[in-house]
């Protein structure tokens, strides 16, 4: 049995080693429920150690204690405590007991603790350690910042992950058998091969049990039941069953992501369930093609990935399922189908997520090996760490039928010397004696395949190229039968709402070495797709050549949102990134709607920029659209002429001298209206407008209503430039759990309940409690009508 170890919690921000005596007195510590990551609740400071690189919020040490009561009959079971991840270097004891040590802050752990436990009141310490900085390139949040998990099974049980399943189908459609004969066209079989892994830490070794293999579709109907004989169950042991059969399955897609339940049982003699575990897993099949590129289920498609860190924006690293889910969602609507965890193993549920919503997922396990990036990170523990860290990620994590590669490194400084070759041999051959059914893949730099030296040991699946996308043309030719996907891409800069035209793309930084001076004094950069890192493309640039060739499998943008850290190329105070495609908030740039144009089927017609400029004013209005043959540009009613994209254009645009009132741009197919949006000049802010994503949420104490905050003028436009300051209360069943409005070099705190809006939107974001009942919001502004709204809470 599996129970949430959440709740009741006692923090203390500092060190006191004292602390993990049972003795010890936590009576003025602060109560908290985990998921929790301190650093997000400080004050963004230039000289946190952490740097704006980190994210400029500050880390340090924190300890984390627990009483709880043992599980009765604990005696007789094996009691393990799981730990989803916890950033970074924590130690754990059990009534003053050493559990050990894991330093990497992404892998999930777990200590089997009945040994240690007595009856009635055990106590629980947690050390963090997170206070070498600077130790990442990004943001990494500091504390037990995932979920924990309190298990108990008999002492002859399955392991912790200790089920595997391989599954997949034929088709007739690709004229495959099976051991029965040929299949016809249309005619489909899938396989599941679970392979089990056992504890037996019980006296009696001579005790013999049956396997009960169950699997139920996503309904809840058993599709298949398979047992095996009688027989012993030795200490890490394992067994595999190889040929269980469903026929006519349903395949796992990202259109239709179907999910199957696999059932565990261990039974003795008399019939008993000692222990059951489940896992869900997907059939479906997919291959990269060194000319063709990548097919799902034997259907050719491109990966139309983004690049994700982990962290939540205002709710920094704190797992929080709805904050991932409705990442995933705004991510789908605008048509991405992959996502890459850069440059860790992500939360469990995350990839929960992934399967159930349908994307794939390149799953990477390092930023770095023995070779450093950031003077602390993961380097001083690579030697002694990377097998186990490695293996964890593995098991953890193979049952997803999202996931499709396995990385072993971001941009590893390995390449470029020849250690590259053994650790790069050494660390395909773990993932490889855990997995064969993935390719391994490593996203490089080094562009001389003679020069890299990961590339030498001739080791990995796939070739992972980062950037540079003129590249991608001759592949095939300098690289011939090298199986090819673009594993990061773009790394364009922008800033929601902000525009400025250029008649050339920036690079900023122009190199590597020349000090950045191009900025503007709003700390932003084009909305308009018209600046990148100097490494780095557009969007459209890097696009445009991406979907060219097929032999590129697909990519993955840098990154589907902003993210805290990492604020090139501006100094402080600048400290998120400007590299999304979403901001921090969550709200769209532009070129998501580029993106959607044409990642997507549903028809999409977006202009820009919005429409309060100086009289006169020469403004380029651009707009993305699909399924139309043209769109027409019409200004307080005058037609500015219709534009169709030519060649590999992505956009049409008019030089517009502007004049206020109202830009209606109305996309045609066929001479018949497709769609039309129109685009007001506002007049002052008069009002706030409060938008839920969802009305009706859980009071389960973790559920969220994100509230989008516009400020309107009396007429209900947006207005752009507005950044009144909005003061929110909240009455009822909840509390505003992060504020947030997307702009990269704000330093207002994200535990707060007041946001200035920043062009014309701010969110806050309300967390349900256990109370079921209504979550009343109120946000008031200076010379602003206030607004309020309910959200509901049920169990
Ligand atoms: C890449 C790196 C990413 C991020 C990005 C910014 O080289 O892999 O982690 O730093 O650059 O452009």
């Amino acid at each position: 049995m599996r129970t949430s170890f959440n709740k009741d919690w006692k923090f203390f921000l500092g060190d006191d080693s004292a602390a993990k005596s049972p003795l010890y007195n936590d009576s003025k510590w602060r109560k908290l429920t985990l998921p929790h990551d301190w650093s997000i609740e400080g004050k963004f400071d230039e000289k946190n150690p952490a740097k704006p690189e980190g994210g400029g919020l500050p880390t340090g040490i924190g300890w984390y204690r627990k009483e709880f009561t043992a599980p009765a009959n604990f005696k007789d079971r094996l009691i393990t405590i799981e730990f989803d991840g916890v950033y970074k270097n924590s130690e754990v004891w059990v009534n003053g007991q050493y559990l050990g040590k894991r330093p990497y802050g992404y892998s999930s752990f777990s200590y089997e603790i009945s040994k240690f436990l007595k009856p009635g009141k055990n106590i629980i310490a947690v050390k963090v350690d997170n206070s070498a900085q600077p130790d990442s390139r990004w943001y990494s949040g500091s504390g037990i910042y995932r979920n924990v998990w309190l298990t108990s099974t008999a002492k002859v049980a399955i392991q912790e992950h200790g089920i595997f399943v391989k599954a997949g189908f034929v088709s007739g459609d690709f004229g495959e058998s099976t051991d029965v004969g040929n299949l016809q066209p249309g005619q489909t079989v899938g396989f599941v091969a679970p392979q089990v892994n056992f504890i037996n830490k019980s006296v009696d070794k001579i005790k013999k049990y049956k396997i009960e293999f169950t699997v139920q579709n996503q309904e809840g109907k058993q599709v298949l039941q398979h047992t095996t004989k009688e027989d012993l169950i030795e200490d890490s042991s394992g067994k595999i069953v190889s040929n269980l059969l469903i026929n006519k399955p349903e395949i796992w897609s990202v259109d239709r992501p179907y999910l199957y339940t696999l059932l565990v049982k261990i039974i003795d003699s008399e019939n008993k369930i000692i222990d059951a575990q489940s896992t869900t897993f997907g059939i479906r099949r997919f291959n990269f093609d060194a000319l063709k590129g990548f097919s799902l289920n034997g259907k050719p498609m491109k990966i139309l990935g983004v690049c994700l860190h982990h962290d939540l924006g205002a709710l920094g690293a704190a797992v929080n399922v709805r904050a991932m889910e409705r990442q995933l969602e705004i991510m789908k609507k605008m048509g991405v189908n992959a996502i890459r965890t850069a440059h860790n193993p992500p939360a469990p549920e995350f990839l929960d997520l992934c399967d159930k919503m349908g994307f794939l997922v390149m799953d990477e396990a390092f930023d770095m090996w023995a070779k450093k990036k950031t003077k602390n990170d993961y380097h001083l523990n690579f030697p002694d760490w990377h097998k186990r860290d490695l293996e964890d990620m593995i098991k953890r994590d193979r049952n997803h039928p999202s996931i499709i590669l396995w990385s072993i490194g971001n941009e590893i400084r390995e390449q470029f010397d020849s250690t590259g070759i053994s650790l790069t041999r050494e660390l395909v051959a773990i993932v490889k004696n855990l997995d064969k059914t993935r390719p391994v893949i490593s996203a490089l730099t080094e562009t001389k395949a003679e020069k890299n030296f990961i590339y030498q040991a001739n080791a990995l699946d796939i070739y992972g190229l980062n950037y540079n996308h003129k590249l991608y043309k001759d592949f095939p030719a300098n690289y011939p039968g090298v199986k090819f996907l673009a594993t990061e891409t773009t790394s364009a800069l922008e800033t929601r709402g902000f525009y400025d035209t250029a008649d050339t793309i920036r690079r900023w930084p122009k190199d590597g070495k020349t000090k950045f001076t191009e900025g503007n004094k709003e700390w932003s950069a084009s909305a308009y797709d018209n600046v990148s890192a100097y490494w780095g493309s557009t969007h459209e640039e890097t696009w445009k050549e991406a979907k060219k060739y097929d032999h590129v499998s697909g990519l993955f943008v840098w990154t589907g949102f902003d993210y805290l850290g990492e604020p090139l190329p501006y100094p402080w105070p600048a400290r998120s990134s400007y590299f999304g495609i979403v901001d921090l908030a969550g709200f769209p740039k532009d070129s998501y709607y580029m993106y959607q144009s044409e990642w997507t089927n549903k028809p999409v017609l977006h202009i820009l920029p919005h429409w309060n400029w100086e009289k006169g004013k020469s403004v380029e209005v651009w707009a993305y659209y699909n399924n139309a043959d043209e769109v027409e540009l019409y200004l307080n009613g005058k037609s500015l002429g219709k534009k169709s994209k030519q060649g590999d254009d992505l956009h049409v645009l008019w030089h517009v001298n502007f004049e206020a009132g109202t830009l209606k741009a109305v996309s045609r197919k066929n001479g018949k209206e497709v769609l039309v949006r129109e685009v007001k000049t506002a007049g002052a802010p008069a009002k706030i407008e409060l938008l839920a994503d969802r009305k009706n949420i859980k009071a389960d104490g973790k559920d969220l209503s994100f509230i989008t905050v516009r400020i309107l003028d009396a007429a209900g436009n947006v207005v752009p430039n507005a950044d009144n300051l909005v003061n929110f209360k909240v009455e009822g069943n909840g509390f505003i759990a992060g504020v947030d409005n997307g702009f990269q070099a704000s330093l207002e705190p994200f535990k707060a309940n007041y946001r200035k809006t920043f062009h014309g939107l701010c969110l806050a974001i309300l967390q349900s409690t256990e109370k079921t009942g209504t979550i009343k919001l109120t946000a008031a502004s200076a010379g602003l009508s206030s607004s309020s709204i309910l959200i509901h809470t049920a169990k």
